[in-house]
């Protein structure tokens, strides 16, 4: 088992979680809002220590089975017509992964109704606490959504929640909820642009880390999440990855450093979870109001990633994979002698692998093409020619996890 690191598992999550706050309108902290109105009820329902963090870490991620602005929009409704699907999705990611599994269920139960008609099966009691917590919670927050003052709507939305106690809601919940509601605190806490800084001091000392081995876990995920925002790019992340840490492994870096050009790999396009879908699903050539959307994807990728303690190499590997030898790449416009070679590697390992992907509009490229466009990159000088020679010495290899990557069932 490899050493625990310095890395809180709330943390963690609730840092991926802001990718996929993002819907049409931006960044909506929508999983932030619903973990802090979640501690709210754990508080007033006097939860043990010991229930805290499984409620706080499934709320932070309870959609993380919906990955397009498409179906973030569906669930954005008061009464959601058919939400089976992302509960499932989710439940099946976090049943991946093992330090995840025990919110597994929590996950999949999050739109259970009280009085049954779920496809679970369950109804009352049966479903999970934490379930019918989040339940209430994220329809709380969807309707708190309005424009003006929050304190002006919140009889409104107390009313409309109590008039679901029974059916839709746990009578027992709707009545706890209908005592917190009475504090502005609350309310004032979901307008909060410093919602995270409320949310840390509610979560008190939690003392859970990582290890090596779960950050590679929950990254995995996250690459599914994100790699799910397009048909284009299935199972692009996990490619990169493993081009990545094959070209780490043959540059001689130690085995903690192939890790995280692994876990680099798997989260480099962490900010497109920022991008609308129609964007990245156009199969045709983007005009410049598009292109400068997709410059932002890195800009993002890198601000989330900052927010996790020791991932300063993994950030940077992940980030400037856009960035150019001569300085035109974006967004930082970073330039030879500033892209470390942990960066350089990842932004060859992006470019091979989209060329030998197949897309729904083309096959994947031959050797003889993918070599022709990379040594003429070299040429412009937008990557390194020793990385490139590199990988052209171990095509096979680089070829072959390809196959194992897409023909890989999903564990
Ligand atoms: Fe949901
Ligand atoms: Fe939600
Ligand atoms: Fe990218």
């Amino acid at each position: 088992m490899a050493d625990r690191l310095n890395i809180h598992l709330y943390k963690l999550l609730s840092a991926f979680s802001m990718a996929m706050d993002y819907n049409r309108y931006g960044m909506m902290r929508h999983h932030q809002r619903v973990a802090l109105l979640a501690l709210y009820m754990a508080e007033e329902l006097q939860l043990s220590a010991e229930e805290y963090l499984p409620l706080f870490c499934s709320a932070i991620i309870h959609d993380a089975g919906s990955s397009t602005f498409r179906e973030k929009a569906s669930l954005e409704y008061f009464e959601v017509n058919n939400p089976w699907k992302h509960c499932e999705r989710g439940y099946k990611l976090l049943n991946s992964v093992r330090i995840l599994k025990p919110l597994a269920d929590i996950v999949r139960y999050h739109h259970d109704n009280w009085n049954g008609q779920n496809l679970s099966g369950l109804s009352g009691d049966s479903i999970p606490l934490a379930s019918r917590i989040i339940y209430l919670t994220d329809r709380v927050d969807v309707l708190s959504q309005k424009p003006g003052n929050i304190l002006d709507h919140r009889d409104e939305i107390v009313k409309k929640i109590q008039s679901k106690s029974g059916t839709m809601f746990d009578p027992g919940l709707v009545e706890a909820f209908s005592r917190i509601a009475q504090k502005e605190c609350l309310w004032l806490d979901l307008t909060n642009q410093f919602i995270q800084s409320r949310l840390e001091l509610k979560l008190g000392n939690c003392p859970v880390t990582v290890n090596q081995d779960e950050i590679t876990g929950i990254s995995l995920i996250f690459s599914q999440i994100i790699d799910g925002k397009s048909p284009f790019t299935f199972r692009h992340s996990r490619l990169v990855a493993e081009v990545a840490k094959l070209l780490a492994e043959k540059t001689g870096f130690d085995r903690e450093q192939q890790n995280n050009m692994y876990v680099a790999g798997l989260l480099h396009d962490l900010g497109k979870l920022s991008i609308p879908d129609e964007i990245l699903e156009k199969p045709g050539k983007l005009n410049s109001v598009e292109y400068n959307l997709i410059k932002q994807h890195t800009y993002i990728t890198y601000q989330i990633l900052s927010n996790i303690d020791c991932f300063e190499d993994i950030n940077s590997w992940a980030s400037y994979h856009h960035e150019k030898l001569d300085g035109t790449g974006y967004p930082f416009r970073l330039a030879g002698k500033d892209l470390p070679h942990g960066s350089r590697m990842m932004a060859v390992a992006d470019i091979f692998s989209a060329l030998v992907e197949d897309r729904p509009y083309r096959k994947g490229m031959s050797r003889n093409e993918i070599e022709k466009i990379l040594t003429g990159q070299v040429k412009t000088q937008a990557i390194d020619g020793e990385i490139v020679d590199l990988l052209l010495n171990h095509y096979r290899e680089a070829e072959d996890l390809k196959e194992i990557t897409w023909g890989r069932e999903e564990t």
